[in-house]
């Protein structure tokens, strides 16, 4: 250890895009497990250091703040979300954070439409028809599924990712309608050929429901059992968001109850959702284990990113991607 390096905890194993120049400039305390640290042992391994690049598994409040003294100057987090950090109590102490925001935005959408996909047209259901040896013959009733060409996609914060999922909805010759507290300019509306509507109007016509909000106590079960209801039997939810946004017992009653007609979910709640979760059971439910970013070459620019937030935090210099900017005010 140097006395003149600055001190980092590394939450996880990230890409060497972020590793490499993180280990260059500090002594790095790397947590090398799969899953994250337990909450005694994070609260341990942050005593003392300048610098935390955190996960969203990783809470960051006060409790943590407390345990890592007045060193730490900056929290970078590798994740373009951040409901894992209290950004104000990081803020009241002059604590820098930072996310991954941009590089992820069309890798995520990606996702967002292969769920809506999958969904529709049943393909886990199908694969796993063949590989239970029951494919006998060509059926005209076998596996149908709803169209996504034509239909009407109803998109749910109408940020960075939700206007790419806009885009890949165009080029399926969908109608788009979108949802946000701050609707888009209407020049961006013509580009992406978007209509702002209220909520329930949303709900009501489209055939397709993607979430692409921010979780926020305002966000924390959006979609209710009365937001279900109003949906039609034919509709698909998409969720690539946080998985509260969906309230999970009521999404599991209206699948079930065959209310909606399919949901294809990146996040869940709780999360990692366990094996014996009706909502893995179920043939109208694709679940996936929060893999939206997850390609190569994105990951490793949210590593490279994570790591310049969290050099240039050591530095005391502005953060290139800061969550809390009024920490310089
Ligand atoms: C994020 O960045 O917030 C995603 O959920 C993980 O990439």
């Amino acid at each position: 250890m140097s006395p003149d390096r600055p001190r980092v905890f590394v939450a996880r194993v990230i890409p060497d895009e972020g590793l490499d120049p993180v280990h260059e400039a500090c002594d790095v305390d790397l947590w090398t497990d799969e899953l994250p640290p337990p909450r005694d042992e994070l609260l341990r391994r942050v005593a003392g250091v300048d610098g935390l690049l955190s996960l969203l598994t990783d809470r960051v409040d006060d409790e943590l703040l407390d345990a890592a003294g007045t060193h730490l100057k900056v929290v970078s987090n590798f994740a373009v979300g951040f409901d894992n950090i209290d950004v104000p109590a990081l803020t009241r102490r002059g604590i820098a954070a930072g996310n991954t925001p941009g590089v992820l935005t069309e890798t995520t959408a990606d996702l967002a439409f292969a769920l809506l996909m999958a969904a529709a047209r049943r393909i886990p259901e199908s694969v796993d028809y063949v590989r239970d040896g029951k494919w006998a013959t060509w059926g005209p009733m076998l596996l149908m599924g709803v169209d996504v060409h034509g239909a009407t996609l109803g998109i749910v914060g109408f940020g960075r990712i939700g206007r790419e999922m806009a885009r890949r909805g165009r080029g399926f010759g969908m109608r788009i309608l979108y949802h946000d507290v701050n609707p888009a300019t209407p020049e961006d509306e013509a580009e992406l050929g978007a209509t702002n509507v209220e909520m329930d109007e949303l709900l009501r016509d489209s055939d397709f429901v993607s979430l692409h909000v921010n979780l926020t106590p305002e966000t924390h079960h959006l979609i209710d059992a009365d937001a279900l209801r109003a949906m039609k039997p034919s509709a698909v939810v998409v969720n690539t968001s946080r998985g509260p946004v969906i309230d999970a017992d009521a999404l599991t009653e209206a699948l079930q109850a065959g209310e909606i007609f399919a949901a294809g979910l990146d996040v869940t709640d709780p999360e990692p959702l366990p094996a014996d979760h009706p909502l893995v059971a179920l043939p109208n439910c694709v679940v996936v284990p929060h893999i939206a970013s997850a390609s190569g070459v994105t990951r490793g620019k949210m590593a490279a990113m994570a790591a310049a937030n969290l050099l240039a935090g050591l530095r005391g210099e502005r953060l290139p991607t800061p969550i809390n900017p009024e920490v310089y005010e």
